[in-house]
Formats: structure tokens, C-alpha cells, sequence
């Protein structure tokens, strides 16, 4: 693309925060390209489906969630942490992951998708309010990026390696989400589970969607993903949260493993300060 197309999709990502379809020219003051011009960019950046415009009583346009994740892509390409996009790795429920090389080697780059009008479900369930999809996935992408970097180290975590706009990229783990294994020693892994949970909790995070996709498995050991939605172990609801997360894990390994623990118990091991 040329230098006059990043110009723009930059002045859309400047002006998203006040406007669901920023003004065109705005748009032109902003990126100092004539509102002509402007405008023919926008059309053929609709046609490649980069963006939506629209006629209100002005001429309007916003991101599509392709033309978010580009030009994200374009900022961490342009401070050289990714080199190269590798493979599709998965559609979770709200974002798109691919393999990429980084400047750190293989890596990972998740881009955000919140709010988007088939991901209804999911909006309601994590309540973000009703900004623009694009202003939400931002948001989820640098929720995440915060939250990893409170505990990577602490807990194990992907490393976080950077962030712009809907994009983290981060620390590639080579393991399968708990749902896709058969374990040997279920207990056991369900117990590192547990104490994943405990150590997170220590740092005043509780993860929020916990549950046999968010956790990564192998012969190393867990890891937890997926935390845009983590909560601040002093919120108000945060014991909710926290009873649901182990709900989740223990009713998992009950129905799968015919493993009872006592969740009672659980949390009050989780809330305590012995090991
Ligand atoms: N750091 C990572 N290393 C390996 N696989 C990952 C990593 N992050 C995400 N994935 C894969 O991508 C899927 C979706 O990512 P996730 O963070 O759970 O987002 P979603 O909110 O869409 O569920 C995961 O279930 C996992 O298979
Ligand atoms: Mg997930």
C-alpha cells in the first residue's frame, strides 16, 4: 500500500476514540491529504474491505475489523518486532491468532474482535458497553497486554512481547488447550491448575474466563491464556468471578476424569496464604 493509504487508516485510528465514522475531513486535515483525494482512498480502501464508509450528513468512515488488524500489523512491522505472518492458528471466540516471526523468534500475534455483530453473545457476557467494535478490541488488546505483563513471571503465562492498536503479540507456547487432551495424571494437572489460580490471585488478578479453552497443556506443564477480561482481586464482584473460574476447572475434571474436589475447599486453598 502506499504511504498516502497508512496515512489515513492512521488519522481513522487517531479519531475512533470520539467518532464511530470519522469524518472525511478530519480525516484530510489530519493526514494532510486533499479531501478529494481522501475521499477516492476511502472508496477503494472500502472495496478492499479495509473499511466501511458511510453517508451520514457528512462522509464517514471506520474500520472493519481486517482494516484494524493491518494497519496494527503495519505499526508493529514499522518498529520491527514482526517480520513475517505465519499461519492461521486458531478463530477463538473473540480474536484471530496466527504464528509469526518476531524480532524474539517464533511468536504469536492475537488480534482482537470485540463486539462485532456475530460475537453478540459474547459482548453481552463481558460487557464492554456499546463502543464501536473497534474502540472495544483496542481496549481488549491492550487489557490483555497489561494484565500478561502484571504476571508473566509470576504465573505462567505467554511472555508478552508488544502491543499495538487490536494486535499482542506474544511468546508462542507449544502445548493444546486442555479440552483437546486426554491426560495420564489428571489430578495432578488439575492441582497445578489450582495453584496457577492461587499464584494469580496473590498477584490480585482473577482471570474471569477460566475454563478448559483458556488453559494450554504438555508435557512441561500449564499455562493460562486469554485475559482481556481479567478482574482486580479487590473488585466487588471478584469473589464471583473467582468461584466461577474453579467452578468451571473442577466440573471439567469431574465430568471428564470423575475427580470430585469440594470447591468450598478449593477456594478457601486459593484464598489462603499457605502453599
Ligand atoms: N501464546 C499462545 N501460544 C499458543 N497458542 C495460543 C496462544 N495464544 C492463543 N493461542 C491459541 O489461540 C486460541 C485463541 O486464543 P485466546 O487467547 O483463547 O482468545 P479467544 O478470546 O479468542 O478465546 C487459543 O485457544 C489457543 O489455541
Ligand atoms: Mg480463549
Amino acid at each position: 500500500m502506499d504511504p498516502k493509504r497508512w496515512k489515513i487508516l492512521d488519522s481513522i485510528f487517531h479519531y475512533m476514540w470520539k467518532y464511530e465514522y470519522i469524518p472525511s475531513d478530519l480525516i484530510s486535515k489530519h493526514s494532510k491529504i486533499g479531501l478529494e483525494k481522501v475521499e477516492i482512498i476511502l472508496r477503494d480502501l472500502s472495496d478492499k474491505k479495509l473499511v466501511l464508509n458511510k453517508r451520514l450528513n457528512y462522509f464517514g468512515s471506520s474500520f472493519t475489523f481486517k482494516g484494524l488488524s493491518l494497519y496494527s500489523l503495519w505499526r508493529l512491522a514499522e518498529k520491527d518486532e514482526v517480520e513475517m505472518l505465519g499461519k492461521l492458528m486458531g478463530e477463538g471466540k473473540e480474536s484471530t491468532v496466527y504464528n509469526c516471526i518476531s524480532r524474539y523468534g517464533e511468536s504469536v500475534i492475537k488480534f482482537h474482535r470485540l463486539g462485532h455483530p456475530a460475537f453478540k453473545k459474547v459482548r453481552e457476557k463481558r460487557d464492554y458497553g456499546t463502543f464501536h467494535f473497534s474502540v472495544l478490541s483496542v481496549r481488549s488488546a491492550k487489557n490483555e497486554f497489561q494484565a500478561l505483563n502484571r504476571l508473566y513471571g509470576i504465573v505462567r503465562t505467554p511472555r508478552p512481547l508488544s502491543w499495538e492498536g487490536n494486535a499482542v503479540l506474544m511468546e508462542l507456547i507449544d502445548a493444546k488447550e486442555l479440552f483437546k487432551v486426554r491426560l495420564s495424571n489428571p489430578e495432578y494437572v488439575l492441582n497445578l491448575i489450582i495453584d496457577e489460580v492461587k499464584e494469580m490471585y496473590k498477584a490480585g488478578i482473577i482471570h474471569g474466563d477460566l475454563s478448559q479453552y483458556n488453559v494450554l497443556v504438555s508435557e512441561e506443564g500449564v499455562w493460562l491464556i486469554d485475559f482481556p477480561q481479567f478482574v482486580d482481586a479487590n473488585s466487588e464482584n471478584a469473589e464471583n468471578y473467582l468461584l466461577r473460574d474453579l467452578n468451571n476447572i473442577i466440573k471439567y475434571f469431574k465430568k471428564n476424569y470423575g475427580i470430585e474436589k469440594n470447591i468450598e475447599n478449593v477456594l478457601e486453598y486459593v484464598k489462603s496464604e499457605k502453599d
